[in-house]
């Protein structure tokens, strides 16, 4: 992912954005300096990022504020930083996620292992085409969160998955607590010792499959 620009984004709202932005930002900053821009009006990394410096916590990434422009921060912190990850705005914001589209090398689209998120992610996936015709080289992924320890895809997702066109990572986050408590203390899961460990270890997986594919 070197000197790469990657953005998380869905229309859809609740799907975890912000937090595995946020921790994906936190693993790639093993190795190399990371830009963690908040696209978001709602500024939930920012606050996350307050919360840390009030609890005393270290080990987060820069959070820079997209404020009204955040194309504009996203390019400079491109050229501060080998990699820029960006929040994108929750559903009602679309005309901020179209933009950072244009901009950005890669996407992840979050959503929810149910089909009625999934249904719900064939418009951010239009957006991606949309954005394809100004920004040939955007590549996507879908990549299922808050997946459930038993729950293989039923077949009907996996049919409605693989029929929209852009490919799911086959590496899926799972729905953790270590997820939620890192977000209290202000933190990441890497910060969390044992009690991350394991969310830590799909966050490196999206990363290196993300870089190999
Ligand atoms: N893998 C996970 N396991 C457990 N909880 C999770 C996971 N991913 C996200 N969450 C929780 O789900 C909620 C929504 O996540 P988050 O705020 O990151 O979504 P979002 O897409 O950024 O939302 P918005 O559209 O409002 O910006 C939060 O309470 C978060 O802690
Ligand atoms: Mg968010």
């Amino acid at each position: 992912m070197a000197g790469q620009i990657i953005a998380l984004a869905s229309l859809k709202g609740g799907c975890g954005k912000s937090t595995l932005a946020l921790n994906l930002a936190a693993g790639l900053a093993r190795s190399g300096s990371v830009g963690l821009v908040d696209s978001d009006p709602q500024g939930a990394l920012r606050h996350w990022a307050d919360w840390a410096e009030s609890a005393g916590g270290e080990g987060l990434p820069q959070v820079l504020a997209g404020g009204a422009d955040p194309v504009a921060v996203i390019v400079e912190a491109a050229r501060r930083h080998r990699y820029v990850v960006v929040d994108c705005p929750p559903s009602l914001d679309r005309v901020v996620t179209r933009r950072v589209l244009r901009r950005v090398d890669r996407v992840l689209i979050p959503v929810l292992p149910s089909p009625l998120d999934l249904w719900a992610c064939a418009e951010t996936v239009a957006a991606v085409r949309e954005a394809r015709e100004h920004n040939p080289g955007l590549r996507a992924w879908l990549l299922i969160n808050q997946a459930e320890p038993s729950s293989a895809l039923s077949r009907a997702m996996s049919r409605a998955l693989s029929s929209l066109d852009v490919p799911t990572l086959s590496c899926a986050v799972r729905r953790r607590a270590a997820f939620r408590t890192a977000a209290l203390e202000g933190v990441s899961v890497y910060q969390l010792g044992a009690r991350g460990r394991e969310a830590a270890r799909e966050i490196d997986q999206v990363i290196e499959e993300v870089n190999r594919t």
